[in-house]
């Protein structure tokens, strides 16, 4: 079991560099790549995909799967192949489940488990047993699930006895999240009767397009000003569709903030999913005046696609409301840093819930600028960074506490900064974006 990972921390730095060019595309999206595993699971027969994300955390949700009694096969470079088991189908696993640093591949799978009669542990790095877990457990036990074992407050290492004939609950989401979301749906898969998942501002709607797509009978209407219900008739057959996976905008978000800040830069990114609720960052970089140009938008895999044309651009600081959370949720670190080269000031609205993520962000994003002579403040849930281009300093090491998208988000930083910009641990990058360095580096990134 990794409670920490193999080895030492292996420091990176980025020098300042200027002008990225070149033509890339960022690897495939991280959630729907764990839900490509946990759907393929949970139909009879083969789900084939292609594009698949081969980051640590997907890898970790595969292995559940197995553990789970799917076959799951590597045929080539982002192709995989799932034997599932059918809904009702799965077996309880012989070890504990190591899902590392993967905080979506173990909350899905706590709904999996929890709507099916087996009984599984769910462990992971020093990160995941920080991340608090009740939310998920609070209404897999209002279903039938019981809690067997759990750390203080909630956490992992956690001992799952799912309920073998879940009950159809309604549930109202505390907090817009798609992990809460998804696990209630998945557990609800195995219910006899329908249950309902209201949320009060839509998050990412990955799974139930993919339960739609695999044939789960499940209605998805308006709820208020921003929110959504979710109808899901339990004991669906789901059947295997082939799966292409999309480029991941949260992915994507690096190398494209890395051209709106390094002088002289112009890129094409392919291939990034557009989906509405997950592109919440493209909205905010063109508040600020980034010059982003759409050359071809189409459908690919069942979703909107389309590449980017990205130049270098004089940003202005803006006021990103709260309501813009949910839909950039992940994207908040790497606009910090955008901000930090942002004429003005830049207020982030309302982001209590990166204090939760694989490392607290709130902290650790002030932190990072703070090494790096960035003038900000935290002011109760909302960011503020006071920027300018050429008034980023650099010259400071980022403590990135086992989170890869800390990492990414200042070695973006120090390709515009005056001095290099040094992260203490580059190691988790892998988790969500292998290919991260290479791909950066072909664009003319430095580092060393
Ligand atoms: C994810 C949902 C988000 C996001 C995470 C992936 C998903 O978490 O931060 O990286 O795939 O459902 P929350 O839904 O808990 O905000």
């Amino acid at each position: 079991m990794s409670h920490d990972h193999a080895g030492s921390p292996r420091p990176l730095s980025a020098r300042p560099v200027r002008g990225l060019s070149g033509r890339v595309r960022p690897p495939g999206d991280k959630s729907i790549s764990h839900r490509s595993m946990i759907l393929g699971l949970l139909s009879v027969g083969e789900t084939v995909v292609s594009g698949l994300l081969e980051g640590d955390d997907v890898l970790r949700t595969a292995d559940a799967c197995r553990a789970l009694g799917a076959r799951i096969v590597r045929t080539g470079e982002g192709a995989w192949t799932i034997s599932g088991v059918g809904i009702g189908g799965l077996r309880s696993p012989d070890a504990v489940l190591d899902f590392g640093n993967a905080g979506t591949g173990s909350r899905l799978m706590m709904g999996v488990v929890g709507g099916h009669d087996v009984t599984a542990s769910f462990d992971g790095d020093a990160s995941l047993r920080k991340r608090p877990m009740r939310r998920i457990l609070d209404p897999l036990m209002l279903m039938g699930a019981e809690v067997v074992s759990q750390a203080e407050g909630g956490r992992c290492p956690i001992t799952i006895k799912g309920a073998a004939e879940p009950n159809p609950i309604e549930y109202r989401t505390p907090v817009a999240s798609a992990q809460i979301k998804s696990a209630v749906l998945l557990a609800a898969l195995n219910a006899p009767g329908e249950t309902t998942v209201i949320e009060a501002e839509a998050s990412r709607d990955h799974t139930e397009k993919m339960l739609a797509y695999f044939g789960a009978s499940l209605t998805v209407t308006p709820e208020g000003a921003h929110g959504r219900r979710i109808v899901l008739k339990g004991r669906p057959e789901l059947s295997p569709r082939p799966i292409m996976v999309p480029v991941d905008p949260s992915s994507a978000a690096f190398p494209l903030v890395a051209a709106l800040v390094v002088p002289g830069s112009e890129i094409v990114i392919e291939g990034m999913m557009m989906n509405p609720l997950r592109i919440g960052l493209l909205t905010t970089l063109r508040e600020m005046g980034a010059d982003i140009v759409e050359l071809d938008r189409r459908i690919e895999g069942g979703e909107e696609v389309a590449d980017l044309r990205v130049r270098a651009s004089t940003l202005k600081g803006v006021d990103v409301p709260a309501a813009r959370a949910p839909s950039m949720i992940d994207e908040y670190p790497v606009l910090a840093v955008a901000a930090a080269f942002a004429e003005g000031e830049t207020r982030m609205r309302g982001l209590q819930e990166l204090r939760v993520k694989e490392s607290d962000r709130l902290q650790a994003v002030a932190d990072g600028l703070a090494a790096n002579g960035v003038d900000h403040a935290i002011d109760g849930d909302d960011l503020i960074v006071r920027g300018g281009a050429g008034t980023v300093r650099g010259g400071g090491t980022v403590a990135t506490h086992l989170d890869h998208r800390i990492a990414m988000s200042f070695l973006v930083m120090g390709c515009a900064s005056s001095k290099p910009v040094t992260v203490d641990d580059d190691r988790m990058i892998a988790t969500s974006f292998p290919s991260f360095s290479p791909l950066m580096t072909g664009l003319g990134a430095d580092f060393a």
